[in-house]
């Protein structure tokens, strides 16, 4: 039974799950219940939250997910959170909870959502989650590190029929808006090119890129392509198509698409989302609120979420791209 002094906090999952969101909703009522928290989840993200649909957690009921991809909770990308009188009926659900606190777990959709709620005076802490790792303030959200590893598993095997019959592959990976998971995914797994949203070429561009490659000798490449990127793989292929006694590469395309959303989570992704998770719960202990916690430089960041909806975009790591360049010769 809930006491008038205990204290209670809800979580929840939102927007694109990612691997590790489960480790984070077991670190969060993990550290909360010995600290006298009662801990809530609401199913379905803030979809859950607006209508009031919740359920109590306890040590037990997170048990056997660390190495559980996806989420618990559910997850959805809450259209209803985005109108005042959405987040109207998501603070009111907060105060019919009896809500001390709320931590949202996602990207950059939820955590505007978060920052949404926290001028409706919900205390409130994101915990930076996104496949995409593409949240400003920090250098690495939960989720990122596994789905590199599975589109890095998917562009080994690729790259092996790419050199049997000495073919371009065009490799599509997630990345609406941001070319972060390319850029990594295409420096692990060796690409002559890598197209990012952030940086506009065109496909004569990456064409020559291939030519320039196969003139030095090489039998086969592969081109990463972030699906947010203005020339994204069909397109590419488009051209490459039309244009293809010209070139006069066989060209094939894999999107690898949600594949990388799935799977378990890797032992950095565990890593961070138990420290993430147990961070959010020091803080609202603490008093503090209003901020996102993700990694920078090995070690939990916080960052106020009025600063990270006011930043712009994270942007490309620099050295990074130039080791690309160099790297694909
Ligand atoms: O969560 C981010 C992301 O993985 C993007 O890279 C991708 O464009 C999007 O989700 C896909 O979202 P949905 O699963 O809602 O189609």
């Amino acid at each position: 039974m809930v006491t008038q002094q205990a204290k209670r906090l809800a979580v929840l999952t939102s927007g694109g799950d990612a691997p590790g969101m489960n480790a984070a909703i077991r670190a969060v009522v993990r550290s909360a219940i010995p600290r006298g928290y009662d801990v809530l989840g609401f199913r379905h993200g803030f979809t859950g939250l607006i209508d009031g649909d919740c359920f109590r957690l306890d040590a037990r009921s997170v048990g056997g997910i660390i190495d559980r991809g996806g989420t618990i909770l559910g997850t959805s990308r809450c259209e209803r959170l985005k109108t005042p009188s959405g987040q109207r009926a998501a603070s009111q659900q907060i105060r019919a909870h009896v809500l001390d606190a709320l931590v949202v777990i996602g990207g950059n959709g939820s955590h505007a959502g978060a920052y949404k709620l926290s001028q409706h005076g919900v205390p409130v802490i994101g915990l930076a989650s996104t496949i995409d790792n593409d949240l400003p303030g920090c250098e690495t959200t939960i989720g990122a590190t596994t789905a590199l590893d599975t589109a890095i598993q998917a562009i080994d095997r690729l790259r092996v029929t790419a050199a049997a019959h000495g073919r371009v592959f065009l490799v599509e990976v997630m990345g609406r808006d941001s070319g972060h998971l390319a850029l990594a995914a295409g420096i692990a797994g060796g690409a002559e090119s890598i197209v990012v949203p952030e940086i506009d070429v065109d496909a004569e561009t990456v064409a020559a890129q291939i030519l320039s490659a196969y003139q030095r000798g090489k039998s086969h490449a592969i081109v990463v392509v972030a699906e947010g990127a203005r020339y994204n793989a069909d397109s590419l292929a488009n051209h490459f198509h039309a244009h293809r006694d010209r070139l006069g590469f066989e060209l094939r395309v894999t999107k690898l698409g949600h594949i990388q959303r799935g799977g378990a989570p890797g032992v950095y992704d565990r890593l961070i989302a138990s420290q993430l998770g147990a961070a959010a719960v020091d803080h609202l202990a603490a008093g503090e609120s209003g901020l996102s916690l993700g990694i920078l430089n090995g070690k939990v960041t916080a960052t106020l979420l009025s600063d990270l909806l006011q930043a712009n975009k994270k942007p490309l790591n620099a050295e990074l791209i130039n080791l690309a360049q160099i790297l694909a010769k």
